[in-house]
């Protein structure tokens, strides 16, 4: 017995190696930790449970028969983060350059069957070359198997992808169909075409880190939500993330012991919204006032910055917030916003996290560059997510709620639950100076004084429209309420909406304007 425990002892040993000594240097040298370190740091101390271990590829081609490592590239298994079952895939790029060929796609296909069954979410943390060539279509198919589970995973449990390496090609597209994709400042880069196919085809030149670095996806793609300074960075902030999530679609997300008082009110949220009404405030500083004290958890910061999306916590419970924020293009709406807003409402209501919607919007985008670039198809998107969300759904107007605008951002027309304005909101259809113009051009073309004429109607109109108070009188808002009241009205409302049942019509699927 003892011999044969040897020999698997040594198996194993022979497997942790992965592609050997001097490729796990050069691996450091890049400022790169190894697949087994990644799970090591990234998993609860002592809880990772290896599958196949063993396992090697059955390829004859290239004189891959000799080339056999135990593993074949991935390590797959299962784990614990503060304590909750997690899945977890690592690529291993010093085998084989962590490239995918049958048997690594089967693992990695195994644990994400394990995961959908048992209802934990499952982390890829994604280092590799692509398509293992000597495999050639058994790569191809192996991808294919992989993706087709990302899209029956997508809403039953919570899929979150770090790229720690290349990620090109087709690879993208496992990712890209996950919940949230972190980078990693310039070890990981992400694209269809690298630069050399791209400088010959086209003939521009560009650099690995500006085509598909972390900033890039992060700033200006929108492909990815988190770049991070260091691996150590992105694996911390998975376990964050996942502290606000449940564990699949028909969980609810940990409460955690409340840390905050319920009853806080933070009188400075009197002063943060001016006085003047074009002038720009931080958004982020009422979010602050509101939740629990360091519970704002902001998901793609550097992306669409007109809108706020992240997780925050409302006496120890998760909640999501979506917010229009007032110093970027006065928190309008235009495309990008649009999808960052719909695409995060719609993970929210998969996941049975509550939304806080923080409302200070002009209205949509103008602009040829917005309309030919369908912002009518895509500002659909954020009205049709919020329509179809059963989530409860608070929605505070901190000042502007016009137009089209209005509507969209968690109205009680489209479903929210509970509305309230501050008693700086002006709920209407444009703001003052348009609806001026628009309503007295040709009173205005003929006044002695038209600048005095016009001064004196919008304050008319001001008075009579911008404010809260119609709304309040239609029970489209339930309340205006006092803004230090805020966090207390809406710990309370949490708690009245925890039961909230509420189901959409019977229907395959519906037809989201992509
Ligand atoms: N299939 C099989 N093996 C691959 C591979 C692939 N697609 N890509 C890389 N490898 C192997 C290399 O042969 C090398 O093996 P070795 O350690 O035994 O010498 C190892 O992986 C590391 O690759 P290397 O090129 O030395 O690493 P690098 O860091 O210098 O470059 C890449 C990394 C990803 C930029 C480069 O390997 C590359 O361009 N690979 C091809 C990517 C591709 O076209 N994939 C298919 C499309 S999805």
């Amino acid at each position: 017995m003892d011999e044969r425990i040897d020999e698997l002892r040594e198996k194993r040993r022979e497997a942790e190696k992965g592609g050997g000594e001097e490729r796990i240097e050069k691996q450091h040298e890049r400022g790169k930790m190894t697949a087994r370190e990644r799970i090591d740091y990234f998993l609860d101390d002592d809880t990772f449970n290896e599958f196949d271990q063993l396992r090697t590829h059955r390829s004859h081609n290239f004189g891959m028969e000799e080339k056999q490592v135990p593993g074949d590239g991935v390590v797959t298994g299962y784990g614990e983060v503060n304590g909750r079952k997690v899945f977890v895939f690592a690529h291993d790029f010093t085998v084989f350059g962590g490239s995918l060929g049958e048997v690594f796609a089967q693992k990695v296909t195994k644990v994400m069957d394990r995961a959908m069954e048992v209802g934990a979410p499952i982390i890829g943390l994604n280092d590799s070359a692509g398509a293992r060539i000597q495999e050639g279509v058994e790569s191809l198919a192996g991808y294919a198997d992989i993706f087709h589970r990302n899209q029956q995973a997508s809403g039953v449990i919570p899929q979150i992808s770090a790229i720690m390496g290349p990620c090109a090609g087709g690879a993208v597209y496992s990712p890209a169909i996950t919940d949230f994709i972190f980078m990693v400042k310039d070890t990981s880069h992400m694209f269809i075409t690298g630069p050399d196919v791209i400088e010959t085809v086209t003939g521009e030149e560009v650099t690995f880190e500006e085509l598909g670095g972390a900033t890039t996806h992060t700033g200006k793609s929108g492909v990815a939500h988190f770049a991070e300074n260091s691996e150590e960075e992105a694996l911390d902030d998975i376990r964050r993330l996942l502290s606000y999530l449940p564990q699949n679609n028909v969980e609810d997300p940990p409460r955690f012991e409340p840390w905050d008082d319920p009853e806080r009110r933070d009188e400075e949220l009197k002063s943060v919204v001016p006085d003047e009404p074009r002038k720009p405030y931080d958004i982020q500083r009422v979010i602050e006032g509101v939740v629990d004290e360091d519970s704002f958890f902001e998901v793609q910061e550097g992306y669409a910055k007109n809108i706020v999306v992240g997780f925050g916590r409302l006496d120890g419970r998760s909640v999501g917030i979506v917010a229009n924020q007032p110093r970027v293009n006065a928190g309008t709406l235009d495309i990008e916003s649009s999808e960052k807003g719909s695409r995060f409402v719609r993970f929210c209501d998969s996941f049975n996290i509550p939304i806080v919607t923080f409302v200070d919007v002009p209205g949509f985008m103008p602009g040829t560059d917005q309309e030919h670039g369908g912002i009518i198809r895509h500002g659909a998107k954020l009205l049709y997510a919020y329509s179809e969300a059963t989530v409860p759904l608070m929605t505070v107007i901190t000042r502007k709620a016009y137009g089209g605008a209005y509507d969209v951002m968690a109205s009680k027309h489209i479903g929210a639950d509970v509305n309230y304005a501050w008693p700086t909101s002006e709920i209407a259809v444009m703001g003052p100076q348009g609806a001026v113009n628009v309503l007295y051009s040709s009173e205005l073309a003929e006044a002695d004084d038209p600048d005095a004429r016009r001064d004196e109607l919008i304050d008319e109109y001001r008075e009579q429209f911008a404010n809260p108070y119609t709304a309040a009188d239609r029970g489209f808002v339930d309340d205006v309420i006092e803004p230090q009241d805020t966090r207390p009205r809406l710990i309370d409302d949490l708690e009245m909406l925890s039961t909230k049942r509420k189901s959409q019509p019977e229907k395959k699927h519906g037809n989201i304007p992509l």
